[in-house]
Protein backbone atom coordinates (compact mmCIF):
# COMPACT_ATOMS: atom_id res chain seq x y z
CA UNK A 1 0.00 0.00 0.00
CA UNK A 2 1.01 3.45 -0.87
CA UNK A 3 2.19 5.99 1.78
CA UNK A 4 1.36 8.71 -0.17
CA UNK A 5 -1.82 10.10 0.54
CA UNK A 6 -3.63 13.83 0.56
CA UNK A 7 -5.45 13.15 4.48
CA UNK A 8 -4.18 15.89 6.92
CA UNK A 9 -5.84 14.19 10.14
CA UNK A 10 -4.01 11.23 9.72
CA UNK A 11 -0.83 13.20 9.42
CA UNK A 12 -1.85 14.70 12.42
CA UNK A 13 -2.73 11.71 14.42
CA UNK A 14 1.12 10.37 13.43
CA UNK A 15 2.67 13.61 14.52
CA UNK A 16 0.38 13.52 17.78
CA UNK A 17 2.43 9.90 18.16
CA UNK A 18 6.04 10.97 18.07
CA UNK A 19 5.75 9.53 14.37
CA UNK A 20 7.75 11.39 11.18
CA UNK A 21 5.36 12.33 8.28
CA UNK A 22 6.77 13.84 4.68
CA UNK A 23 5.52 17.38 4.19
CA UNK A 24 4.88 19.06 1.50
CA UNK A 25 6.65 23.12 1.09
CA UNK A 26 6.68 25.22 -1.32
CA UNK A 27 11.01 24.32 -1.91
CA UNK A 28 11.31 20.62 -0.88
CA UNK A 29 9.68 17.97 1.06
CA UNK A 30 10.33 18.08 4.60
CA UNK A 31 10.87 14.76 7.00
CA UNK A 32 8.67 16.32 9.80
CA UNK A 33 8.55 15.87 13.60
CA UNK A 34 7.30 17.29 16.42
CA UNK A 35 9.92 19.84 17.86
CA UNK A 36 9.58 18.92 21.45
CA UNK A 37 9.66 14.92 21.16
CA UNK A 38 13.12 13.81 21.78
CA UNK A 39 11.58 10.45 20.36
CA UNK A 40 10.83 12.11 16.96
CA UNK A 41 13.97 14.18 16.63
CA UNK A 42 16.12 10.88 16.93
CA UNK A 43 14.05 9.58 14.42
CA UNK A 44 14.65 12.02 11.81
CA UNK A 45 18.53 12.07 12.52
CA UNK A 46 18.29 8.23 12.63
CA UNK A 47 16.50 7.87 9.33
CA UNK A 48 18.11 10.37 7.38
CA UNK A 49 21.47 9.05 8.43
CA UNK A 50 22.22 13.00 9.50
CA UNK A 51 24.94 13.56 12.29
CA UNK A 52 23.94 15.05 14.83
CA UNK A 53 25.76 18.55 14.85
CA UNK A 54 23.55 19.39 11.82
CA UNK A 55 20.82 21.52 13.14
CA UNK A 56 17.07 21.37 11.95
CA UNK A 57 14.49 23.63 10.63
CA UNK A 58 11.47 24.45 12.88
CA UNK A 59 8.47 24.86 10.80
CA UNK A 60 5.83 27.29 12.39
CA UNK A 61 2.50 28.36 10.97
CA UNK A 62 2.37 32.27 10.76
CA UNK A 63 4.64 35.24 12.20
CA UNK A 64 2.71 35.34 15.22
CA UNK A 65 4.39 31.98 16.74
CA UNK A 66 7.72 32.93 15.98
CA UNK A 67 7.76 34.14 19.96
CA UNK A 68 7.95 30.96 21.35
CA UNK A 69 11.05 29.63 18.96
CA UNK A 70 13.56 32.80 19.30
CA UNK A 71 14.46 35.16 22.30
CA UNK A 72 15.25 38.49 19.74
CA UNK A 73 14.30 39.61 16.51
CA UNK A 74 16.48 41.88 14.82
CA UNK A 75 14.99 44.73 12.71
CA UNK A 76 15.80 43.84 9.57
CA UNK A 77 14.69 40.36 10.38
CA UNK A 78 11.47 41.33 11.27
CA UNK A 79 11.44 43.38 7.93
CA UNK A 80 12.49 39.90 5.96
CA UNK A 81 9.47 38.01 7.75
CA UNK A 82 7.00 40.67 7.12
CA UNK A 83 8.17 40.68 3.32
CA UNK A 84 8.51 36.82 2.42
CA UNK A 85 6.19 34.56 4.90
CA UNK A 86 5.32 32.58 4.14
CA UNK A 87 7.83 31.48 2.22
CA UNK A 88 11.26 30.18 0.94
CA UNK A 89 13.17 31.85 3.21
CA UNK A 90 14.69 30.38 6.71
CA UNK A 91 16.22 32.65 9.48
CA UNK A 92 18.68 31.62 11.69
CA UNK A 93 18.21 33.84 15.06
CA UNK A 94 18.70 33.48 18.62
CA UNK A 95 16.90 30.50 20.20
CA UNK A 96 14.10 30.81 22.74
CA UNK A 97 14.97 29.03 25.96
CA UNK A 98 12.43 25.88 25.28
CA UNK A 99 13.79 24.83 22.05
CA UNK A 100 15.59 21.79 22.33
CA UNK A 101 19.44 21.54 21.93
CA UNK A 102 19.02 18.10 19.48
CA UNK A 103 16.95 20.60 16.81
CA UNK A 104 19.73 23.44 17.34
CA UNK A 105 22.96 20.73 17.75
CA UNK A 106 23.73 22.69 20.83
CA UNK A 107 23.95 26.27 19.05
CA UNK A 108 22.16 29.29 20.75
CA UNK A 109 20.45 29.93 17.30
CA UNK A 110 17.79 28.37 16.10
CA UNK A 111 16.70 28.28 12.13
CA UNK A 112 12.64 29.31 11.62
CA UNK A 113 10.59 29.64 8.74
CA UNK A 114 6.86 29.60 7.86
CA UNK A 115 6.33 27.48 4.29
CA UNK A 116 4.34 28.64 1.96
CA UNK A 117 1.69 25.34 1.16
CA UNK A 118 -1.76 25.34 1.89
CA UNK A 119 -1.69 21.42 3.18
CA UNK A 120 1.49 22.02 5.34
CA UNK A 121 0.08 25.20 6.94
CA UNK A 122 -3.41 23.75 7.49
CA UNK A 123 -1.77 20.58 9.08
CA UNK A 124 0.95 22.95 11.29
CA UNK A 125 -2.48 25.23 12.15
CA UNK A 126 -3.98 22.01 13.50
CA UNK A 127 -1.00 20.68 15.83
CA UNK A 128 -0.28 22.06 19.17
CA UNK A 129 3.67 22.56 18.27
CA UNK A 130 5.74 23.69 15.22
CA UNK A 131 7.43 20.56 13.14
CA UNK A 132 11.33 20.40 12.77
CA UNK A 133 11.75 19.12 9.14
CA UNK A 134 14.81 18.60 7.32
CA UNK A 135 14.88 18.14 3.58
CA UNK A 136 13.39 14.26 2.85
CA UNK A 137 16.44 12.81 1.79
CA UNK A 138 19.01 10.42 3.02
CA UNK A 139 22.36 12.83 4.27
CA UNK A 140 23.98 14.43 1.16
CA UNK A 141 21.32 13.00 -1.65
CA UNK A 142 19.48 14.80 -3.83
CA UNK A 143 16.46 16.49 -2.12
CA UNK A 144 12.94 15.20 -3.19
CA UNK A 145 10.70 17.37 -4.90
CA UNK A 146 7.58 14.93 -5.32
CA UNK A 147 6.10 12.60 -2.98
CA UNK A 148 7.22 9.53 -5.27
CA UNK A 149 10.69 10.97 -4.60
CA UNK A 150 9.94 10.46 -0.62
CA UNK A 151 8.61 7.13 -0.83
CA UNK A 152 11.65 5.80 -2.71
CA UNK A 153 13.47 6.47 -0.21
CA UNK A 154 11.79 5.67 3.14
CA UNK A 155 9.18 3.69 2.10
CA UNK A 156 9.69 1.39 5.11
CA UNK A 157 10.79 4.24 7.17
CA UNK A 158 7.75 6.76 7.88
CA UNK A 159 4.24 7.04 8.27
CA UNK A 160 2.75 8.96 5.25
CA UNK A 161 3.63 11.39 3.11
CA UNK A 162 1.32 14.09 2.92
CA UNK A 163 0.55 14.69 -0.91
CA UNK A 164 1.00 18.31 -2.07
CA UNK A 165 1.55 17.34 -5.48
CA UNK A 166 5.44 18.67 -6.86
CA UNK A 167 7.11 21.73 -5.06
CA UNK A 168 6.33 25.31 -6.89
CA UNK A 169 9.93 26.79 -6.48
CA UNK A 170 11.93 23.45 -6.10
CA UNK A 171 14.96 24.00 -4.52
CA UNK A 172 15.56 24.64 -0.55
CA UNK A 173 14.85 27.87 1.12
CA UNK A 174 17.63 30.53 1.42
CA UNK A 175 18.93 30.80 5.37
CA UNK A 176 20.30 33.83 6.59
CA UNK A 177 21.84 34.45 10.17
CA UNK A 178 22.09 37.54 11.75
CA UNK A 179 25.76 39.17 12.87
CA UNK A 180 25.97 42.47 14.66
CA UNK A 181 21.84 42.47 13.57
CA UNK A 182 23.33 43.03 9.89
CA UNK A 183 22.05 39.87 7.75
CA UNK A 184 24.07 37.31 6.39
CA UNK A 185 23.12 34.47 3.65
CA UNK A 186 24.18 31.22 5.12
CA UNK A 187 22.58 29.04 1.78
CA UNK A 188 21.92 30.71 -1.54
CA UNK A 189 18.83 29.40 -2.36
CA UNK A 190 14.67 29.85 -3.68
CA UNK A 191 14.73 33.48 -2.49
CA UNK A 192 16.74 35.34 -4.67
CA UNK A 193 19.40 37.46 -3.48
CA UNK A 194 18.56 40.30 -5.54
CA UNK A 195 15.04 39.75 -3.90
CA UNK A 196 16.13 40.06 -0.54
CA UNK A 197 18.46 43.05 -1.13
CA UNK A 198 15.46 45.04 -2.15
CA UNK A 199 14.04 45.05 1.42
CA UNK A 200 17.03 45.19 3.75
CA UNK A 201 20.20 46.68 1.56
CA UNK A 202 23.73 44.77 0.68
CA UNK A 203 23.73 41.27 2.49
CA UNK A 204 26.92 39.48 2.77
CA UNK A 205 27.42 36.05 1.57
CA UNK A 206 28.96 33.31 3.32
CA UNK A 207 27.74 29.71 1.59
CA UNK A 208 31.13 28.28 1.38
CA UNK A 209 32.65 25.29 2.85
CA UNK A 210 35.12 27.37 5.02
CA UNK A 211 32.06 28.74 7.16
CA UNK A 212 30.61 25.35 7.45
CA UNK A 213 30.18 25.99 11.29
CA UNK A 214 27.83 28.66 10.27
CA UNK A 215 25.88 26.49 8.64
CA UNK A 216 27.14 23.10 9.26
CA UNK A 217 24.97 21.32 6.40
CA UNK A 218 27.00 23.28 4.11
CA UNK A 219 29.21 20.27 3.53
CA UNK A 220 30.59 20.78 -0.09
CA UNK A 221 29.20 17.22 -1.49
CA UNK A 222 25.84 17.29 -0.90
CA UNK A 223 22.54 17.63 -2.97
CA UNK A 224 24.26 14.47 -5.19
CA UNK A 225 23.17 12.13 -7.24
CA UNK A 226 25.14 8.90 -7.42
CA UNK A 227 26.34 8.60 -10.74
CA UNK A 228 29.52 10.96 -11.30
CA UNK A 229 28.23 14.40 -12.08
CA UNK A 230 30.39 17.07 -14.10
CA UNK A 231 29.50 20.76 -14.12
CA UNK A 232 30.96 22.90 -17.01
CA UNK A 233 30.15 26.01 -19.39
CA UNK A 234 30.57 24.40 -22.71
CA UNK A 235 28.45 20.81 -22.89
CA UNK A 236 29.81 19.88 -26.29
CA UNK A 237 33.43 20.10 -25.42
CA UNK A 238 32.96 18.16 -21.84
CA UNK A 239 30.98 15.55 -23.63
CA UNK A 240 34.21 15.04 -26.09
CA UNK A 241 35.80 13.91 -23.22
CA UNK A 242 33.60 10.87 -22.11
CA UNK A 243 33.10 9.58 -26.06
CA UNK A 244 32.00 6.11 -25.46
CA UNK A 245 30.56 6.27 -22.29
CA UNK A 246 26.74 6.41 -21.46
CA UNK A 247 25.94 10.15 -21.40
CA UNK A 248 23.51 12.32 -19.42
CA UNK A 249 22.99 15.86 -20.29
CA UNK A 250 21.19 18.73 -18.16
CA UNK A 251 20.69 21.88 -19.72
CA UNK A 252 19.38 25.02 -19.00
CA UNK A 253 17.45 26.32 -22.37
CA UNK A 254 19.44 25.01 -25.59
CA UNK A 255 19.54 21.63 -26.39
CA UNK A 256 23.09 19.82 -27.35
CA UNK A 257 23.28 18.73 -30.39
CA UNK A 258 25.68 15.48 -30.20
CA UNK A 259 25.05 11.79 -30.72
CA UNK A 260 27.24 11.03 -28.16
CA UNK A 261 24.70 12.01 -25.84
CA UNK A 262 22.16 9.10 -24.41
CA UNK A 263 19.49 11.13 -23.07
CA UNK A 264 19.14 14.90 -22.31
CA UNK A 265 16.92 16.88 -20.12
CA UNK A 266 16.42 21.25 -20.76
CA UNK A 267 15.50 22.42 -17.76
CA UNK A 268 12.83 25.88 -19.25
CA UNK A 269 12.77 25.90 -23.23
CA UNK A 270 11.62 29.55 -22.46
CA UNK A 271 14.81 30.58 -20.68
CA UNK A 272 13.04 30.96 -16.77
CA UNK A 273 15.30 30.31 -14.06
CA UNK A 274 11.87 29.97 -11.79
CA UNK A 275 10.92 27.30 -14.15
CA UNK A 276 14.18 25.63 -14.21
CA UNK A 277 15.13 25.81 -10.24
CA UNK A 278 11.47 23.78 -10.16
CA UNK A 279 12.19 21.10 -12.12
CA UNK A 280 16.38 20.80 -10.87
CA UNK A 281 16.26 17.81 -8.83
CA UNK A 282 13.09 15.98 -10.30
CA UNK A 283 15.95 15.71 -13.30
CA UNK A 284 18.70 14.88 -11.58
CA UNK A 285 16.56 12.31 -9.47
CA UNK A 286 15.31 11.16 -13.17
CA UNK A 287 18.99 11.10 -14.73
CA UNK A 288 20.24 9.06 -11.59
CA UNK A 289 17.85 6.30 -12.45
CA UNK A 290 18.95 5.73 -15.93
CA UNK A 291 22.16 3.61 -15.59
CA UNK A 292 23.98 6.53 -17.40
CA UNK A 293 28.33 6.72 -16.50
CA UNK A 294 28.32 10.27 -16.02
CA UNK A 295 25.79 13.49 -15.92
CA UNK A 296 26.99 16.72 -17.89
CA UNK A 297 25.71 19.53 -16.27
CA UNK A 298 25.39 22.99 -17.89
CA UNK A 299 26.10 25.91 -15.73
CA UNK A 300 23.43 29.25 -15.44
CA UNK A 301 24.25 32.63 -16.06
CA UNK A 302 25.50 33.56 -12.59
CA UNK A 303 22.36 36.34 -11.27
CA UNK A 304 19.05 35.53 -9.68
CA UNK A 305 17.90 32.18 -9.26
CA UNK A 306 20.84 30.52 -11.20
CA UNK A 307 23.36 31.60 -8.69
CA UNK A 308 21.36 29.17 -6.03
CA UNK A 309 21.24 27.14 -8.84
CA UNK A 310 24.93 26.78 -9.47
CA UNK A 311 25.56 26.35 -6.19
CA UNK A 312 23.77 23.04 -6.02
CA UNK A 313 24.99 21.54 -9.20
CA UNK A 314 28.42 22.59 -7.68
CA UNK A 315 27.29 20.36 -4.76
CA UNK A 316 26.56 17.86 -6.80
CA UNK A 317 29.94 17.42 -8.49
CA UNK A 318 32.68 15.44 -7.09
O1 LIG B 1 13.59 24.58 2.08
C1 LIG B 1 14.04 24.13 3.12
O2 LIG B 1 14.70 24.83 3.89
C2 LIG B 1 13.71 22.67 3.48
C3 LIG B 1 12.22 22.57 3.73
C4 LIG B 1 11.80 21.18 4.16
O3 LIG B 1 11.81 23.52 4.65
N1 LIG B 1 14.48 22.24 4.60
C5 LIG B 1 15.82 22.04 4.54
O4 LIG B 1 16.36 21.53 5.72
O5 LIG B 1 16.49 22.27 3.57
P1 LIG B 1 17.82 20.88 5.79
O6 LIG B 1 17.87 20.27 7.15
O7 LIG B 1 18.04 19.95 4.64
O8 LIG B 1 18.78 22.07 5.74
C6 LIG B 1 18.82 22.94 6.85
C7 LIG B 1 20.06 23.73 6.85
C8 LIG B 1 21.29 22.93 7.19
O9 LIG B 1 22.31 23.30 6.28
C9 LIG B 1 21.61 23.37 8.58
O10 LIG B 1 22.98 23.30 8.84
C10 LIG B 1 21.11 24.80 8.59
O11 LIG B 1 19.93 24.72 7.87
N2 LIG B 1 20.82 25.26 9.94
C11 LIG B 1 19.88 24.81 10.79
N3 LIG B 1 19.95 25.43 11.97
C12 LIG B 1 20.97 26.31 11.90
C13 LIG B 1 21.55 27.24 12.79
N4 LIG B 1 21.12 27.40 14.03
N5 LIG B 1 22.58 27.97 12.34
C14 LIG B 1 23.02 27.83 11.08
N6 LIG B 1 22.53 26.96 10.19
C15 LIG B 1 21.51 26.20 10.58
MG1 LIG C 1 18.89 18.95 3.12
Amino acid sequence: MSIISKNIQNAATLLKADKLVAIPTETVYGLAGNIYSETAIKRIFETKKRPLFNPLIVHIPSIESLEDIVSYVPEKASLLAEAFWPGSMTLVLKKHANIPDLITAGKDTVAVRVPNHPLTLELLQTLPFPLAAPSANPFGSISPTKPEHVERYFKDAIGQVLDGGPCANGIESTIIGFENNEPVIYRLGALALEDIEAVVGKVSIKNKKEVSPDAPGMLERHYAPSTRTFLTDNVSEEVKKHLGKHIGVLVFKSEVNSNAVATQIILSQEGDMAEAASKLYDAMHDLDHQNLDVIIAERFPDYGLGKSINDRLQRATF
